[in-house]
């Protein structure tokens, strides 16, 4: 087993727009395993207005899907964040000190508006890390400010790790994501890759995701973008 984390993936069931039941959930965490993760980071949307389950139902959900998986996969590991909107939700979460992070830890996801960057975003970064906490930018790809110019994601760079998607590096999909997320690779940006898995019929997209690291990076990029990396991440240090 190839032993890779994946930071980023809607698998449990009934809380967003990932897996609706346990059997799909069951079928996506089967078809990442079945690619090499051994660690996956379960981080559905907490989206004022489109998707915000309760926090405790969320726990809920975590703890009966990782009891299912220990039995039926015992060589994966579950673990909890969650794909944070940059909104007001989060900001007064962030006030109080109590972001959902992964794992409880320092580290946490999340995810702007794809038209226009949160003013003073950067300046908002830094206060974080002053204040010992690792943010981690969804699919920065997505961004057009970032598929204008890849001078933003450098400097978003300094002060979050940067996640693309996989599915983006795949080929598949809109032009302009792919082109930036291999950018991002290729120039080094890219601090790690992580599946965004919404449905078992992602899986074909994100293994040619992962096939494309590997032809461009060789084995000691993808153990970069897809274990090193990652679980630097998830101990709160920028890689
Ligand atoms: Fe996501």
């Amino acid at each position: 087993m190839a032993h890779y984390v994946d930071l980023h993936s809607h698998f449990l069931p009934g809380l967003d727009d990932g897996a609706d039941n346990l059997d799909t959930c069951v079928g996506m965490v089967r078809a990442l395993a079945g690619m090499g993760f051994s660690d996956l980071c379960a981080t559905p949307h907490q989206f004022a207005g489109m998707f915000q389950p309760p926090l405790d139902q969320v726990r809920l959900t975590f703890d009966q899907v990782s009891c299912e998986i220990a039995t039926m996969l015992p060589d994966v590991r579950l673990l909890l964040g969650a794909e944070n909107y940059w909104d007001d939700v989060l900001a007064s979460r962030i006030r109080q000190g109590e972001p959902p992070c992964y794992d409880g830890g320092k580290a946490f996801l999340f995810e702007i508006s794809p038209a226009v960057m949160p003013p003073r975003l950067e300046a908002a970064l830094f206060d974080m890390r002053v204040a010992g906490r690792l943010p981690v930018l969804a699919h920065p790809e997505r961004y057009s400010a970032v598929q204008r110019d890849l001078g933003v994601a450098e400097s978003l760079s300094r002060q979050a790790a940067l996640l693309v998607d996989l599915a983006a590096l795949s080929g598949i999909g809109d032009r302009a994501q792919v082109k930036t997320a291999r950018r991002l690779v290729e120039e080094g940006l890219a601090h790690a890759a992580a599946s965004d898995i919404h449905d078992p019929d992602d899986s074909p997209a994100i293994a040619s995701g992962l096939a494309w690291i590997e032809k461009r990076l060789g084995a000691e990029g993808v153990k970069r973008l897809l274990s090193d990396n990652p679980r630097r991440i998830l101990i709160g240090q920028l890689p």
